[in-house]
């Protein structure tokens, strides 16, 4: 399975993703990377594992919709099969929806449908939640909203900081983004509305 990342940062989800591939953990492999921030450290890694990384400005672009498609152009050209979202700060638009329904995938900081947005970790914390985690799901317009495939639960202890929880997270999404992908590599996902039913391996 060809897999294209998108990512705006730090890219330690797309470290583990690449890692997962190449240690042929799953049967998959990142053809392309492409962020929408010029210094995303998620470029560094890829070009650091000879894999193509792509730069998109958006502000260069005459809305979302040619951002996007310029996006889409270079993920169709890489034969990419499904798109993960790995830290990419940006609300899907309706290209990217379009072009690959059903094939763009996610990974947020919390166990949603708790904590959305910019800040699960934080806003978390600030609740008072005991137990908080990390979701893989599938893409719709709305932020954070669609399907959700696969979640992992940690503790939230009283010491916490936004750091330390974030990085008890952390540990976690780099065990589930790549345990989705395979997951949707082997064609094991079935979206019925809301659900996510996950077929059995026969044994
Ligand atoms: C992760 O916490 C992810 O869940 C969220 O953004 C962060 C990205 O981290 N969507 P990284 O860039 O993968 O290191």
């Amino acid at each position: 399975l060809r897999l294209g990342v998108l990512a705006s940062g730090r890219g330690s989800n797309l470290q583990a993703i690449m890692d997962a591939c190449r240690a042929n953990k799953i049967p998959a492999e990142v053809a392309v990377v492409i962020s929408d921030k010029a210094g995303a450290y998620a470029l560094q890694r890829a070009e650091s594992a000879g894999i193509p990384a792509h730069f998109l400005d958006y502000a260069s672009f005459d809305g979302k919709g040619a951002y996007e498609q310029a996006a889409v152009t270079i993920l169709k050209e890489s034969g990419v099969q499904l798109v993960c979202l790995a830290g990419y700060m940006r609300l899907v638009g309706e290209t990217l929806l379009r072009t690959y329904a059903n094939h763009i995938i996610n990974i947020h900081p919390a166990l949603l449908p708790s904590f959305p947005g910019l800040h699960g970790q934080r806003d978390a914390l600030n609740y008072g939640v005991k137990v908080s985690g990390c979701t893989v799901h599938f893409v719709d317009e709305g932020m954070d909203t669609g399907p959700i495939i696969l979640q992992a639960a940690v503790p939230v202890e009283e010491e916490d900081t936004e750091e330390t929880l974030a990085a008890r997270i952390l540990e976690q999404e780099h065990k589930l983004y790549p345990e989705a992908i395979k997951l949707f590599a082997q064609g094991r996902l079935r979206v019925q509305g809301r659900k996510v039913m996950i077929q059995r391996l026969a044994n």
